[in-house]
Formats: C-alpha cells, sequence, structure tokens
C-alpha cells in the first residue's frame, strides 16, 4: 500500500468528517492501493487546546498553527483544506505550487475571479485534486444520476431545489467567530448562496447540465448583528435567503430556494426532476430514500403506466445501488460521514487509473459563477447570463 502523508487544515466540523474519512477509507473500500495517513492537524493558533483534543481523537501524529510551515514541507503529501472560505484561495495556491494532492471544500472560492486563479495555478501544476461537494456521494443521488444516464428521466422539464435551515432566525445569533463565521461576508464571502445553494448547483448541474442564465432576489431579515471580533452591533451583509428561477441550457427550467429562516427546518436539501418519461424526489433529511415515478419505457418512449403507478420510495440500500455493496447488507443504512469516505475513494481511485474525480477544480469555478451570478443578479435586478461571469 503506497501511504499518503495528509495535513488536515482546520480541525471544525469539517476536520472532523474528513479525518473520519481517511481513517475509514481503506476499511470499506480495501481494493485501494493508497492509504492516507494523518500526518498534521493544523488549526488557528486561537484554537491549540481544540487542536490537541482534536489531533489525539482523531490519531495525527502531529500538530501545527502554521499552515505556511506545513505546505512547505517535504513529507506532507496532500493538503486537505477545512477551513472557513476567504483561506480556500491562498492555501490551495500555495499547495498547488508545492506539487501537493489537494482537498478542499466547497464553496471554492470568495468570488469566481478568485476561483479562475485557483483554477489556473491548480491545473498548471497538474496535481490531482478534489473539491467536497459530498452529497454527489449520497447513493441514492448517485442512484438519481444513473437514473437519468438510462434514460429514465426522458426530455427534462423541470429541476426544484431547496436547501433551508433555520439556526439564524434569533436576533441574538451574533456574526463571526468559530462556526458563525458564515454570518461575516468578509469571511464566508456570500451567506446562504455559497454556503447552501452551491451544493444545491452543484448537484443541479451535475444531473441536468449547465445553467445558462438566472434571476434571483435575495433578502437579509436581520439587518444588523453584534459582531464576535468587535463586541459591537454592525450591518449583516451576507444573504440571509436567496432564491433564483434557472433555465438550463438544454432547455429544463429551474426554482431554487435557500434560507436560514425556515422555521423547522435542519438541513432540508431536496430536489425534484420531472421529465417525458418519469421524475424524481430526494430529501436529504431520508437520504436512504430516492422517489421515484415511472411514467415510459426508456427504450421504446412507450407508455408503461397502468392503475398500479404511483410514486415509489426506493430504499437505497442494495449491493446493486451505488457504493453499497462496500457497507452492509441490504436494509442497513449508511449515514452523513459515508458521503466523505465515497468521496476520498473515488479521488483514490481516480489517482489509481479509475474514472477522473468530479467535481474538478473547473466544474466547481462554475459553481462559483453561478452563485456569483445569483448575487449579482439579486442586486442589480435583472437576469444575468452566466457567460457574463464565466466566458
Ligand atoms: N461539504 C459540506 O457539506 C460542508 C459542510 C460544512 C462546511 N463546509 C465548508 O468547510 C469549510 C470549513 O467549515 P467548518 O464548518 O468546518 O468550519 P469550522 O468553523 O467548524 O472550522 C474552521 C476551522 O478552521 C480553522 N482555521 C481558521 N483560520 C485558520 C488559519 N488561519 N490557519 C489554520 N486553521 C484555521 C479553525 O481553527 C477551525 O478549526 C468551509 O469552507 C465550509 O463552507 C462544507
Amino acid at each position: 500500500m503506497k501511504p499518503i502523508r495528509v495535513a488536515v487544515i482546520g480541525c471544525g466540523f469539517m476536520g472532523r468528517t474528513h479525518a473520519n474519512a481517511h481513517c475509514q477509507v481503506n476499511h470499506f473500500f480495501p481494493e485501494l492501493e493508497h492509504h492516507p495517513v494523518l500526518q498534521v492537524a493544523v488549526a488557528h493558533p486561537s484554537e491549540k487546546e481544540k487542536l490537541e483534543k482534536y489531533a489525539k481523537t482523531w490519531g495525527f501524529a502531529e500538530t501545527s498553527t502554521d499552515w505556511k510551515s506545513v505546505v512547505a514541507r517535504d513529507d506532507i503529501d496532500m493538503i486537505d483544506v477545512c477551513v472557513p472560505n476567504n483561506l480556500h484561495a491562498e492555501i490551495v495556491i500555495a499547495a498547488a505550487k508545492a506539487g501537493k494532492i489537494i482537498s478542499c471544500e466547497k464553496p471554492l472560492a470568495m468570488s469566481v475571479e478568485q476561483a479562475i486563479e485557483m483554477r489556473d495555478a491548480v491545473e498548471a501544476s497538474g496535481v490531482p485534486h478534489m473539491i467536497s461537494f459530498n452529497y454527489r456521494r449520497v447513493p441514492a443521488v448517485s442512484l438519481a444520476k444513473q437514473i437519468i444516464g438510462e434514460g429514465r428521466i426522458g426530455r427534462p422539464f423541470h429541476y426544484r431545489a431547496t436547501y433551508n435551515q433555520d439556526y439564524t432566525i434569533s436576533t441574538k445569533v451574533p456574526q463571526g467567530g468559530a462556526a458563525l463565521w458564515r454570518l461575516d461576508a468578509k469571511v464566508a464571502g456570500s451567506g446562504v448562496t455559497g454556503d447552501l445553494l452551491a451544493h444545491s448547483i452543484d448537484t443541479a448541474e451535475w444531473l441536468n447540465g449547465p445553467i445558462k442564465r438566472l434571476c434571483a432576489h435575495t433578502e437579509i431579515f436581520v439587518k444588523e448583528r453584534m459582531h464576535i471580533e468587535t463586541g459591537k452591533m454592525e450591518p449583516v451583509t451576507i444573504d440571509d435567503a436567496a432564491m433564483f428561477m434557472a433555465i438550463f441550457e438544454n432547455g429544463s427550467i429551474g426554482t431554487f430556494e435557500s434560507t436560514r429562516y425556515a422555521r423547522g427546518r435542519k438541513n432540508y436539501n431536496t430536489f425534484e426532476m420531472n421529465g417525458e418519461f418519469g421524475a424524481f424526489h430526494f430529501d436529504l433529511e431520508r437520504p436512504e430514500y430516492l422517489q421515484f415515478f415511472r411514467y415510459a419505457d426508456p427504450d421504446t418512449g412507450k407508455k408503461v403506466e397502468d392503475h398500479l403507478t404511483g410514486w415509489q420510495d426506493i430504499l437505497v440500500t442494495n449491493s446493486e445501488h451505488p457504493y453499497m455493496s462496500h457497507y452492509w447488507v441490504p436494509g442497513t443504512m449508511i449515514g452523513y460521514e459515508h458521503t466523505f469516505i465515497n468521496g476520498l475513494s473515488d479521488f483514490l481511485k481516480s489517482m489509481e487509473g479509475g474514472p477522473a474525480y468530479e467535481p474538478s477544480i473547473r466544474q466547481a469555478t462554475r459553481t462559483q459563477a453561478v452563485c456569483d451570478a445569483v448575487v449579482k443578479s439579486a442586486k442589480e435586478e435583472r437576469w444575468v447570463e452566466i457567460s457574463e461571469l464565466l466566458p
């Protein structure tokens, strides 16, 4: 087995999911030739105590609070970027120049201009890289992709996505600092657009092809919040909620909605696609199911509908379903953390001669362009072509 010495930068939410994936990937995908080794855990100097605990919990050999010196080391093969969005570009570009294997969390960047710089640096260096849009690797979502590839949806008409949460409704939630950096535009870039809609956009373009143009509205419900770093009330400049209409290149039309003010919703990431021959619906709060509606035979286009036709709940746990042969027996579930394990296994396989890993930094740059188009369209109150941002 070939060891890959990994430095995970960031020991928060994503630092944990990534460390877990590095620990578990060879257990569930024993055919892999590569074996990640947790070499260095890195975090902000203000989190030294948390960093030590994290490193011990997951079994890292060392810790550091200086990512630059870690990227410069010859004995590190992979830089795994799990820090807030404003740090992605600097670290990814430095890692590319140092010839490291790169993993980077989403959203790729603070803006499409920054994403293009990152893309160019990574492509110039030719290093293997993965961008962590992990929801593609929910088996039910991968099954939706397979169903489309088999022609079971036929000509697509509608794509409908939501990604809703409710954790910022209280006016007392501050901006800035641990995890709540998401409410600070200087650190996050945008609000729900980069945080949540980026996932919906990545999934939509993967399943239904590129978005051509869109028209968006964004809202800031709470205009001022206390900033954790200054202790003062400061204007909120991220989008609390965003919605947009989209026209896809293939002629189908879509709606997207995202908010952190949907009382009752915790991680309500859903999408539905309706085509001539069939339709499907997915809801991340019931992740092991894909709902499918079959209307016509994909080969003949002939109607198969009869009096038993209706939406079926497919329990995506059989060994013939994507990724599931690597886990337990049919009818037993896997969960959120497995999406990261599945993604890492696909990435390592791509380094071992398997299919190219997606999304690449090129695709993630497109997703960034669509996110920027949402913000631009809302600001300028007009339809925006994606080609305006990414010719
Ligand atoms: N794929 C997903 O579903 C998903 C989910 C959550 C977050 N994310 C993304 O992952 C990234 C991290 O989010 P999170 O929720 O883990 O954040 P977090 O706030 O939980 O953790 C951030 C970490 O970054 C570290 N950090 C900050 N500044 C640093 C510096 N200068 N040097 C070294 N470390 C530094 C902090 O010490 C902390 O450990 C973000 O880009 C976010 O958008 C993706």
